[in-house]
């Protein structure tokens, strides 16, 4: 393992445009659960009340799981070393972006600062009537499902549900900096999921070495991933940062 993080941080301080591809493995240490794998949220809770056709026809249902599933859960959890190293990374300007699937806002806490969110965000809540849109605030949690103020519509999370599309400059800014990309880390994902992970394969097939984290073999490792340091996102990346920085 020694070598191949060694051969890494080589070509991460050799690369004009080095991004990373994040997925829900990498915020696993800060005490949420991944989607899928062992403890995964799919493994106990039906997918169902994350698709909008669901949501829609039935809120009250579906934002009892989605506020303990997600907002209970993320109030919690911290940044933990493996965003802290990513975030010092760009500010040694050695990472130029990352783009992340995950809602849990754990980059920018981290200090990122050019975080792409493939999936949107758990930051605020959007009317689809009235398209009114708020930061999360206690007091929106007085009642279940959130109402929208100005016409008593149901508010939404302001992430993708399944069923739903891609923000379009989340979408576009992804596949500009996979072209771009000389290197890309992709961290904490099974690539099971698109089109988000088409970002990885973008970046691969327009010339990108794909260094990937994860202590398990996912869809990309076989497929598009050149160097394979397998492990945890903290271990990795904190042993990542010896090499670079020392
Ligand atoms: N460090 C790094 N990776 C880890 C760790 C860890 N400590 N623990 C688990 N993993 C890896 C797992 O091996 C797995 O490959 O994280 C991945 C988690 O997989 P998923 O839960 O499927 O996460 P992700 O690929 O981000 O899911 C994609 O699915 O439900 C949708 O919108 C949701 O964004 C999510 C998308």
């Amino acid at each position: 393992m020694k070598d191949a993080v060694s051969e890494a941080a080589l070509l991460i301080k050799k690369a004009r445009t080095c991004t990373a591809f994040t997925g829900a493995g990498i915020s696993v240490e800060s005490g949420i659960a991944p989607f899928r794998g062992e403890g995964g949220i799919w493994g106990k809770y039906d997918p169902k009340y994350l698709e909008l056709s669901y949501f829609l026809a039935h809120p009250e249902e579906s934002w009892v799981v989605i506020k303990k599933l997600f907002f209970d859960h993320f109030v919690q959890a911290e940044p933990n070393k493996a965003h802290k190293v990513l975030a010092r990374l760009e500010a040694a300007d050695l990472l130029q972006a990352i783009i992340t699937q995950n809602i849990d806002n754990l980059h920018h806490r981290a200090g990122s600062k050019q975080v792409i969110e493939f999936h949107g965000n758990s930051r605020r809540l959007v009317c689809l009537e009235c398209r009114y849109a708020t930061d999360i605030r206690d007091d929106l949690w007085q009642s279940l499902p959130p109402r929208c103020p100005q016409c008593t519509a149901v508010l939404k999370p302001d992430f993708v549900f399944f069923g739903e599309s891609i923000p379009s400059e989340a979408f576009s800014n992804s596949f500009v900096y996979a072209v771009k990309s000389d290197v890309m880390l992709v961290i904490g994902s099974t690539g099971e999921v698109y089109p988000a992970a088409s970002v990885p394969e973008h970046a691969r097939q327009s010339g990108a070495k794909i260094i990937e984290i994860n202590p398990q073999p996912s869809e990309f490792t076989g497929r598009i991933t050149d160097l394979f340091l397998q492990g945890k996102a903290t271990e990795v990346l904190s042993a990542l940062e010896k090499a670079i920085f020392t």
